[in-house]
């Protein structure tokens, strides 16, 4: 079992990798990073953390690696491409992909992993930023249940529920689900806010009636100066990484022959928002996509 001191590999520093890495750092893994951009591997290496040249320098010496990039496109590349880390991992060590690529992907990279005798988990998150930093993440895992427990202390560290789900690309599987329901979420708060600050009512009033009556959430807790304040917020999670969400879980429908008429509608406005020029500001532009401007105080 992965405890104090195992050598874990960490790639992919963007807006959520930064914290979860360092909530590895401080846990007293034995930590190297590898960012495309290398400039984001500042913060980590005040942590103390090994820099690697490339995703194969990283593989090479460590008994765990976590991945959380984009897309589907960024993982292969991390995993498949050249310098690539899975031809360098050491026999037994154990691959956990954290980013949201889909089950598609997921069965993609374990077959190449197991072919090379590596365990490959998918353990995607739900939470954002400053759940993130917070260490209070929920991880759903798919993938060999003795892998799951081997690195459980490595999930641990940045989550604070770590659920088991079954094989392969069940945990990829859950949370295109999870975040269709946050894209749901998320438009139907932009929907009540808008119609009542058109009706009059004050936007933090709105919100106020939102986050304490029976529909009161963790999102809408963390959402608020999103919502209130959209220009002064810093960006969580983009309309362009939910649009990709989307995307990948109304293919999973089609497969499954499940219809989404809800998600195929956000899935709309997401691409109007796109249109807008919101396709990398946060979620919560939403509502200003169905301002047709941006919040005025
Ligand atoms: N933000 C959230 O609230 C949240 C919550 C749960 C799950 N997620 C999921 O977690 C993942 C990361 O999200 P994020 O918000 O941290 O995204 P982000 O800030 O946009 O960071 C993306 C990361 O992926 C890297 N990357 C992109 N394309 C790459 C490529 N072709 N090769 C190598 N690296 C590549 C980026 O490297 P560069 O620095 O070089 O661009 C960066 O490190 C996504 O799958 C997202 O859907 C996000």
């Amino acid at each position: 079992v992965a405890e104090r001191g195992t050598r874990v590999g960490f790639i992919g520093l963007g807006r959520m990798g930064v914290p979860m890495a360092v909530n590895l750092a401080r846990a007293g893994f034995d930590l190297a990073v590898w960012n495309r951009t290398r400039a984001r591997c500042r913060p980590l290496e005040q942590e103390g953390a090994r820099v690697a040249a490339d995703p194969a320098d990283l593989a090479a010496g460590v008994e765990v690696i976590v991945t959380m990039v984009a897309d589907p496109a960024a993982a292969e590349a991390v995993y498949l491409g050249e310098h690539g880390a899975l031809q360098a991992l050491p026999d037994g060590s154990t691959a956990i992909d954290m980013s949201t690529i889909g089950p598609n992907a997921v069965g993609r990279l374990a077959a190449a992993a197991s072919a090379r005798g590596i365990a490959f988990l998918d353990a995607p998150v739900s939470g954002s930023v400053s759940v993130a930093e917070a260490a209070q993440l929920t991880a759903m895992v798919g993938g060999p249940p003795e892998a799951f427990e081997r690195v459980r202390p490595v999930l641990a560290a940045m989550t604070a529920k770590q659920i088991y789900l079954g094989r392969s690309g069940s945990g990829a599987t859950m949370k295109l689900a999870y975040n269709a329901m946050i894209a749901l979420t998320n438009e139907a708060i932009s929907e009540a806010l808008v119609l009542t600050e058109r009706a009059g009512i004050a936007r933090a009033d709105a919100y106020d009636v939102l986050a304490a009556g029976v529909l009161a959430s963790p999102f809408l807790d963390y959402k608020r100066d999103a919502f209130l304040e959209p220009d002064r917020q810093a960006v969580a999670f983009t309309t362009a990484l939910m649009q990709k969400d989307l995307a990948l879980a109304l293919e999973l429908g089609r497969t499954l022959d499940v219809p989404m008429p809800a998600t195929a509608a956000s899935n709309e406005v997401l691409t109007l928002a796109r249109r807008l020029g919101y396709g990398d500001g946060d979620l919560a532009r939403v509502a200003d996509t169905l301002r047709g401007h941006p919040a005025r105080d």
